[in-house]
């Protein structure tokens, strides 16, 4: 392997340029050319391909989003796209896929690998935190801080006003995000995919929580296209026509602004980690960090959706929020 390709796909992450960074320093540190792809697997099937020095990454560890643009392939989803994709790779000399990126495309990446026999090497890449392996992945962190900057400023209106917020944040099918800010922001609780959380025990805890000395609340609700934050509010509403209830949609906010200095150190550690996997010989694998150390995780197990939460959190929140 002589040339190492790198892209990033999926919904972007802050941190993902530091990702970028790592690579190609790393990967120009150790006598690899390297090669930007551009717009995710879109760019690869469409030769959006361009060589990378170490002034293309300059600058950028700080800056959120990705230089290298992100999509996500509809055409890498068939067998023709991916034949593409491989010629592409072959006539442009790249031995080695750096797939920056979350579950969707570490999962293309995996097929991929196995299809053409290529090696491909994964960095987790999604604020969703939700895949297997790794402690965290690039711009979960930055994403939670933003969730909890925004949810002391909603703390601030909601007190002044005794209003009930149902504040909806991203994270898929995954509660990390929301389970983690509602302690961290100091919310009076959190609807989380992974936990049942039916309307009544909501209207219970509702009546529980203002009728003690709290006269507003804060609750943090998962992004969900059946039950979000919308339609907890509307049930409340509903149940307790007394209550003055707001939503807040945080929306993609989420995913913009400058990594903390936590996704960086990830972003850079992985990086550095995915060219030694390469040098090792290891492929079809994601760059993840457990326990502080870097582990190489076979895509298979990456991208298993059942990463678990730490239900012990549920009593941390619900004791904390009396
Ligand atoms: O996977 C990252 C993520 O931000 C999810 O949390 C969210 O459900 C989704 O992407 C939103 O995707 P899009 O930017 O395509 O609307």
């Amino acid at each position: 392997i002589k040339t190492i390709g790198i892209l990033t796909s999926g919904g972007d992450a802050p941190g993902m340029n530091a990702a970028i960074r790592a690579v190609t320093r790393s990967g120009i540190c150790n006598g690899f050319e390297v090669k930007g792809i551009y717009r995710g697997f879109d760019g690869l099937i469409n030769n959006e391909i361009r060589p990378f020095t170490t002034e293309n990454v300059s600058g950028i560890i700080m800056q959120g989003g990705t230089i290298l643009k992100s999509a996500r392939s509809k055409g890498f989803m068939t067998p023709e796209g991916r034949q593409k994709a491989y010629e592409n790779l072959r006539n442009e000399g790249i031995g080695a896929l750096v797939v920056i990126g979350g579950n969707g495309s570490l999962s293309g990446a995996r097929i991929f690998a196995e299809e053409f026999d290529f090696c491909c090497v994964g960095l987790p890449g999604t604020i969703d935190n939700d895949l297997y392996g790794t402690d965290s992945t690039i711009g979960y962190d930055t994403t939670m801080n933003t969730i909890v900057e925004c949810v002391d400023r909603i703390r601030d209106t909601a007190q002044s006003h005794e209003r009930i917020f149902f504040v909806e944040v991203m994270g898929r099918d995954a509660g990390f995000l929301a389970q983690n800010s509602a302690i961290a922001s100091g919310a009076e609780a959190a609807i989380i995919p992974e936990d049942s959380t039916d309307v009544d025990q909501l209207a219970r805890f509702m009546e529980r929580g203002i009728r003690k000395s709290k006269k507003s609340c804060i609750v943090i609700v998962s992004e969900s296209p059946k039950c979000g934050a919308l339609y907890y509010a509307e049930r409340v509403r509903k149940e307790f026509p007394n209550y003055d209830v707001r939503v807040s949609i945080l929306g993609h906010l989420q995913r913009g602004g400058r990594p903390t200095a936590h996704d960086r150190i990830l972003a850079s550690r992985t990086g550095v980690g995915a060219v030694e996997a390469i040098m090792q010989g290891q492929r079809n694998i994601m760059v993840g960090i457990r326990n502080n150390e870097i582990v190489y995780v076979p895509f298979s197990d990456a991208i298993r959706t059942d990463k678990p939460l730490d239900m012990k959190l549920i009593k941390v929140l619900d004791e904390l929020s009396i």
